[in-house]
């Protein structure tokens, strides 16, 4: 496997923010070995554990039940597909996991720490530190360029400029977007402005990547631009990635999909050493069991 990792080439890696430096040379665990109970090293044990959260939304009379005993684990390393209906509580869950959204009951552990028990100062740096986030559109700051929209976590974490630079060149180079980092986002495509968000997603080494119908806008080419991005940073950086979709091409490129129904997990299809088009068939097949409407939509 590719050790390679974000800061690798800089001359000082152990200045990453936060924790995010004692994960950059860990080994990946297997994603299929069970997580246990009472882990022995924090090397096996999930960067996220979901235990039993509920979300309800409105009160009394008018109650939306958006999340219903969700529970599942995710090691480090894992690229994870979340699929269901429109209104199952796709987004919410990837909003409770994020701590953009509160949880009614229930846990998420994100690398041992219980993110519903934090308070909101520590919450802001946490996210900062341990999340990515990539949303359907990618919130790039107009008036920065792409290597400044990358750097900017960095930047904020006080990264040195340095340093910064160089962990963004290395990433855009990785990504296939160097030709773009002296662009505004008015300057570039859809599909490469998404590209540039995942870099800056990715840059800051976070525990995990969280991604909320990111090829949603793309044309085909484009989203499958990205995905192979996905990919990429997957492998050669070790990133956690969860990512919520409706279509499953998309949702061929990751290693398991769970799949959600009215705010409960209804199933979950491992990939395995199938190949991408095999488990694009077995996902098809699960959402037409799911009563999807014959097309790639649930
Ligand atoms: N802020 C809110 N207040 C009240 N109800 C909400 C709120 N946010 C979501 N819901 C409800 O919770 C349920 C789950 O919504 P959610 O946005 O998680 O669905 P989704 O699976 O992401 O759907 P989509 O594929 O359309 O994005 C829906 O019934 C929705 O109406
Ligand atoms: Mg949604």
């Amino acid at each position: 496997m590719d050790q390679h990792n974000i800061g690798a080439h800089s001359a000082k890696p152990a200045q990453v923010a936060g924790g995010a430096a004692s994960r950059v040379h860990m080994t990946i665990p297997n994603p299929t070995v069970p997580s246990s109970p009472a882990p022995a090293t924090r090397a096996v044990a999930p960067v996220l554990d979901v235990r039993h959260v509920e979300k309800v939304y409105g009160a009394r009379n008018n109650v939306t039940r958006a999340l219903a005993d969700v529970s599942f684990t995710v090691m480090r390393g894992e690229f994870v597909g979340i699929m269901g209906a429109s209104g199952s509580g796709k987004s919410t869950l990837l909003n409770c996991i994020s701590t953009i959204d509160a949880v009614t009951s229930g846990n998420v552990y994100i690398d041992g720490a219980d993110v519903t028990a934090m308070k909101p100062a520590k919450l802001t740096r946490f996210r900062r530190e341990q999340l990515g986030f990539i949303f359907q559109d990618s919130n790039l700051l107009d008036t920065l360029t792409a290597r400044e929209n990358i750097a900017l976590p960095l930047t904020i974490s006080r990264v040195p400029a340095s340093e910064a630079l160089v962990r963004v060149e290395d990433v855009a180079a990785r990504l296939s977007i160097s030709g773009v980092l002296d662009k505004y986002p008015y300057q570039m495509s859809g599909g490469q402005q998404q590209r540039v968000a995942a870099a800056r997603a990715l840059v800051t080494n976070p525990a995990i990547i969280m991604a909320d119908e990111p090829t949603g806008a793309l044309d085909s080419k484009n989203a499958r631009l990205l995905l192979e991005c996905f990919e990429t940073m997957n492998r050669d950086y070790q990133a956690t990635v969860l990512m919520v979709t409706h279509d499953s091409f998309a949702a061929s490129y990751t290693q398991r999909v769970l799949f959600i129904r009215d705010g409960r997990i209804f199933t979950e299809l491992r990939r395995g050493t199938s190949s991408r088009q095999d488990f694009f068939n077995r996902i098809m097949e699960v959402v037409a069991m799911m009563g999807g409407e014959g097309s790639d939509a649930l």
